[in-house]
């Protein structure tokens, strides 16, 4: 039993969007654990909200103005039982529209972006004379300056690269994550070290564009990112290694040539194309045509015949007509995806694309969208469905679904629920594929004896 206030702070935090704001995320729970501050799922218990919030797409940037009209409530509620809340917006939407978001909504204490997040306990300390903004690109590295990851889980994201300097006519990625920075070998050698030590098993390198990580090696040249998953396999423990996000043009020969000779490379392989006509890509400034895409998935394709590939689709960029979407919906069916997001254009104040004056009709992208969804679903179907009777190693995650069950994922990246001990958590497992749902797949852990029948 408690009695007056539990002494105990308590921070939530929430993340939008993409794998760097789930990681951005956790480093700032990290932060505020080493202040003292327990984390919380329930938002109503928390000293400390933090909204990590994307700005991609307009409806991903929206959600944070809503979010916060639901906390204003609940900070007043809080207040007249004497309990303090810092309201913080962090992440892309905080970069953009710093200033703007304090002066639209007074509940927000603190706005801070994704480069000067290791600031956070300052910044919260200063918060209690003003509210303050502080979205600098700071010339120091975030990543020194942020406490030792606290690992929860078999797989964890670790960041790499940050910042994009390719400018699609479409993206805020540069404005709001800034130059394409990369970490040293040495630094992410050291924080891999660590999530091994604390238990994980599959690593993912993430990146806005990751494979066009060029960080210093541990001889002082620069290294690639498959020299950097070179460096990385001889991790005891480290069991697998993926990467996201790739750009088509930074799919270097050694890249491709790790997908067959480096063990740990799982074969799935994120390769956002955008769209299947070269006029549209043109126009976009993706500095690739469709038919260098074919090339390149060919190539991976040779080296790891059985690569799982991914895609990031945009449907009715600005003059898109008819004919040039019938050439992404022919490329998808050319190449066929195991998973695939597609998107309704969106404009992004600030980004070229969103000057232009050649929309295309909402109704038209809605009917593109549908169109092609149902074909990537097809897709998707298929492949997992491809996957009952053949025999697959899982990486066991967590507990299952039902009591008696585990799951874990497969190289291609594909959920699977079966029945074995949670003491396999951690481990691979052999296991067969009996069924197929439309979000997991269902299997049966193949025992020697299994396997000699
Ligand atoms: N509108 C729609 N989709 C976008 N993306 C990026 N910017 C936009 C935009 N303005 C999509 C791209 C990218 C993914 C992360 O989000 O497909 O690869
Ligand atoms: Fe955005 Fe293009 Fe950079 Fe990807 S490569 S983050 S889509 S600008």
């Amino acid at each position: 039993m408690t009695y007056g206030q539990d002494p105990l702070k308590k921070a939530f935090v929430k993340s939008y969007g993409c794998q760097m704001n789930a990681y951005d995320a956790g480093r700032m729970a990290d932060l505020l654990a080493a202040e003292g501050y327990a984390a919380t799922d329930a938002v109503e218990e928390a000293d400390v909200v933090v909204l990590n919030t994307c700005h991609i797409r307009e409806k991903a940037a929206d959600k944070v103005f809503s979010e916060v009209g639901r906390l204003r409530v609940l900070k007043a509620e809080r207040a007249e039982r004497g309990q303090d809340t810092r309201i913080v917006v962090a992440g892309c939407v905080a970069q953009a529209e710093g200033r703007e978001i304090l002066a639209r909504t007074p509940a927000v204490d603190v706005v801070v972006g994704p480069q000067s997040y290791h600031r956070l306990p300052e910044l919260l300390a200063e918060s209690h004379r003003r509210r303050v903004v502080d979205t600098e690109f700071p010339i120091e590295d975030k990543f020194s300056r942020l406490p030792a990851r606290r690992t929860r889980g078999v797989t964890g994201f670790l960041t790499i690269q940050e910042g994009c300097d390719k400018f699609c006519a479409f993206c805020v990625v540069p404005y709001t994550r800034g130059a394409e920075v990369s970490r040293s070998v040495a630094a992410i050698r050291s924080e891999a070290e660590a999530l091994v030590a604390g238990g994980v098993r599959e690593i993912t390198l993430i990146g806005q564009n990751v494979n066009a990580y060029h960080g210093e090696g541990t001889n002082g040249a620069t290294a690639t990112l498959a020299e950097l998953m070179r460096a990385l396999t001889d991790l005891p423990g480290l069991l697998r290694l993926r990467y996201m996000t790739s750009h088509p043009n930074d799919m270097g020969g050694d890249l491709i040539a790790a997908h067959g000779d480096n063990p740990l490379v799982m074969p799935y392989l994120h390769l956002p194309v955008q769209s299947g006509s070269t006029r549209v890509l043109q126009a976009m400034n993706r500095k690739h045509t469709a038919d260098d895409y074919r090339r390149i998935i060919a190539r991976v394709r040779d080296v790891r015949p059985d690569i799982a590939l991914s895609s990031d689709f945009i449907v009715g960029f600005p003059g898109e007509t008819d004919a040039e979407f019938e050439e992404t919906m022919r490329l998808v069916s050319d190449l066929t995806f195991a998973s695939a997001f597609s998107f309704k254009y969106s404009p992004r104040p600030g980004t070229p694309a969103a000057e232009r004056t050649d929309a295309v009709p909402e109704s038209v992208m809605s009917e593109r969208l549908s169109r092609l969804q149902t074909l990537l679903d097809a897709q998707r179907h298929a492949f997992n469905a491809a996957t009952v009777g053949s025999i697959v190693e899982v990486l066991v995650e967590k507990a299952g679904r039902h009591p008696g069950q585990v799951a874990g994922k497969t190289p291609h990246l594909l959920m699977v629920q079966f029945e074995a001990p949670v003491s396999t958590i951690g481990t691979l497992q052999r296991v067969r594929i009996v069924r197929c749902g439309s979000n997991s797949l269902f299997g049966a852990l193949e025992t020697d004896a299994a396997a000699a029948a």
